[in-house]
């Protein structure tokens, strides 16, 4: 029997790690990087048993799809079938935090798993070089999860990526802290109508501009398309969370935004952006036995605050059975 290493392996990204990474892929092996976003773990997105390797160390239920990297346009025009709105959209805003979901081509080499045996698959250019540089020294598209146990707070850091995955990931590549700090939007344009899956680091705003057309949001109605991965307790700390929240009850943390007070504060300056690139960092340095609970402050509900709300109600819902 092979006794596995407890900890996991974190290596700065530089061109002979990304070269081995790029390997790893190759081989079937799970690579965490970094994007713009939050940490990605990566497996070959053509290997079935590289995607199951996903899920299995992410414990995720397996009807979840998987977003598909790519380090170049063009390589997403093998996947996916690309029309005028699409290329639109992708030359506007990638390389960015944007994913697209499109019909998945015929000859498309992508995993069926990775796509969770859907008829479209979400596709994404990261606006990082150590992710393109490790897409393209892999040669495969390279499907990509946020690097965290299933329903856990999204990695910010590598060390964040060692924390939930341990030795369940070969090799993790330190890019320092991301940029954006929360998820890539998620843009349905499988349909007549362009629909918005998941609010994320590009504003809802933005693409109804570029798209010169309003967008089916999640709460437009019951049933409007949603992302299969939208389940509702999900980036959930261990503590509880109240969101809306003045003031604090004893024993209490608060996160708080803007001008006031709080234990840590998402951005004195009340900027939108600064508090996207600290809301997953801080609610795990706050979720700690010193607390009894995470209150946080009222977040204006425009921009990048529409995907910070969304994350902050889900670690606020009540928790799925474990
Ligand atoms: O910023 C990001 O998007 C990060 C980094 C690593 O790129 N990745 C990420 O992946 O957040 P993940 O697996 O945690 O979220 C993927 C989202 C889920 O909400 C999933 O349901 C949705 O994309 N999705 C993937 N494929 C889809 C499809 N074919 N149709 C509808 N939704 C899809
Ligand atoms: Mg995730």
């Amino acid at each position: 029997m092979t006794t596995l290493p407890d900890t996991a392996r974190i290596e700065p990204a530089n061109p002979a790690t990304i070269t081995e990474g790029g390997a790893m892929l190759r081989a079937g092996r799970l690579v965490a990087f970094p994007t713009e976003t939050v940490y990605g773990l990566g497996a070959d997105a053509t290997n079935d048993r590289a995607v199951a390797a996903i899920f299995e160390a992410k414990g995720r239920p397996s009807f979840n799809p998987l977003i598909v990297h790519v380090a170049e346009p063009a390589e997403a025009e093998a996947l996916v079938q690309v029309d005028e709105r699409a290329r639109a959209v992708m030359a506007r805003f990638w390389p960015g935090p944007l994913t697209l979901v499109l019909p998945r081509r015929k000859d498309s080499p992508v995993s069926l798993l990775a796509s969770a045996g859907l008829d479209t698959i979400a596709v994404r250019l990261p606006d990082h070089p150590v992710a393109r540089a490790l897409i393209a020294a892999a040669k495969r598209p390279i499907a990509a999860p946020s690097a965290n146990r299933s329903g856990a707070v999204s990695p910010t850091l590598p060390e964040h990526v060692a924390e939930s995955l341990g030795a369940r990931v070969g090799l993790i590549l330190d890019g320092g802290p991301c940029r954006v700090g929360v998820e890539s939007t998620v843009l349905d344009l499988s349909g007549k109508q362009p629909a918005l899956l998941r609010p994320g680091g590009i504003p809802l705003e933005a693409l109804e501009q570029a798209l010169g057309t309003r967008l089916i949001r999640p709460t437009d109605h019951a049933d409007a398309p949603k992302s299969p991965g939208m389940l509702e307790s999900h980036y959930a700390p261990g503590l509880p969370v109240r969101l809306n929240a003045t003031s604090v009850t004893p024993g209490e943390a608060l996160l708080a935004f803007g001008a006031m007070d709080g234990t840590l504060n998402l951005s004195p300056a009340g900027d939108l952006e600064e508090a996207a690139a600290n809301v997953f960092a801080m609610l795990r340095a706050l979720d700690s036995a010193e607390f009894s609970g995470i209150a946080v402050a009222p977040i204006p509900d425009h921009g990048l605050g529409l995907a910070i709300n969304d994350r902050l109600k889900r670690a606020a819902a009540p928790r799925r059975p474990a």
